[in-house]
């Protein structure tokens, strides 16, 4: 199981739509088997995923976290999305583990949480997809001690660059404090480009120029209200229907694909 935490301190730029979104892809498209862990107290994922379904959501994240021995079936839940003419539910290949609003009161002495329920389920999943809060909590921790890769969902504006920054700072803090010191971040992709905004132009170009494609993915995903009219029904958008964003998420889960296996590939040869 490839462990992908998805994680900007800001809010509003896609976190959630990304990761349901890259899990709808890997699914439908790709084939592989998700778990989605939304770590958000605000629990949109949750809600995205759950939306017709949340009277059987009675356990969550907080239950790992009062019961580190809880058995895993408990807490994770197979989504099941309403099918193209709304009116029944179809399983999916996305599994989640939901939020609650409490999550935010978590204080946990433990960073390890997360990762060590994790490595009891890696064998039933191809990919997790961790859902972060925009905050720094005792979950968000656990959240990014648990991942092996980081994914940094941005607007193109300066705030890409920023949040880059940040974010890249507050991992390498935590790898010199000894936490997950083998996370490694994949890099920013940008969300809701709209080619005709100069400023966003100026933004795509710096990330593809020198010295900083390592840190990019070649691959945007648009702004489009196909994004919210999917959310609006409780469906990933390669289940909502055929359009050029879910084209840009097939784009985007194939390089984050890629971007995994040739990592791997370097450390097997003893690179990093
Ligand atoms: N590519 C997009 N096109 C249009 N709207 C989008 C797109 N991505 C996200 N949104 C909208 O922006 C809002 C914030 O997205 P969300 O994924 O909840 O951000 P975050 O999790 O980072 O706070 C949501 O209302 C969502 O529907
Ligand atoms: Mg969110």
């Amino acid at each position: 199981m490839k462990t992908v935490a998805i994680y900007n301190r800001k809010g509003g730029v896609g976190k959630t739509v990304s990761c349901v979104n890259i899990a709808g892809c890997l699914d439908k498209i790709m084939g592989k088997k998700v778990l989605i862990v939304d770590t958000d107290a605000q629990a949109n994922a949750t809600s995205y995923l759950m939306l017709h379904d949340i009277d059987r959501v009675r356990y969550s994240l907080m239950d790992l976290f009062g019961d580190p021995e809880i058995t895993p079936d408990k807490i994770i839940y197979k989504a099941r999305i309403p099918d193209k003419k709304n009116e029944k539910l179809v399983e999916s290949n996305i599994y989640l583990v939901p939020a609650v609003r409490e999550l935010d009161k978590i204080s946990a002495s433990n960073m390890y949480i997360l990762r060590d329920f994790l490595a009891k389920i890696e064998d039933r999943f191809d990919y997790c997809l961790i859902d972060c809060p925009p905050s720094v909590t005792d979950m968000t921790i656990n959240a990014l001690c648990a991942a092996n890769y980081l994914m940094i969902p941005a607007l193109a504006g300066r705030d890409s660059v920023t949040g880059y920054g940040i974010v890249v700072s507050e991992i390498d803090a935590m790898k010199q404090n000894g936490f997950n010191v083998n996370l490694k971040i994949l890099g920013v992709f940008l969300n809701r480009v709209d080619k005709r905004r100069a400023l966003e132009e100026y933004y795509r170009n710096f990330w593809q120029g020198n010295g900083k494609k390592s840190a990019h993915f070649a691959h945007s995903v648009r702004d489009t209200s196909d994004i919210v009219n999917a959310q609006e029904f409780g469906m990933p958008i390669h289940y909502y229907k055929k359009s050029a964003v879910a084209e840009d998420y097939v784009d985007l889960a194939r390089e984050l694909n890629f971007k995994i296996l040739s990592y791997e590939n370097k450390v097997k040869k003893g690179g990093n």
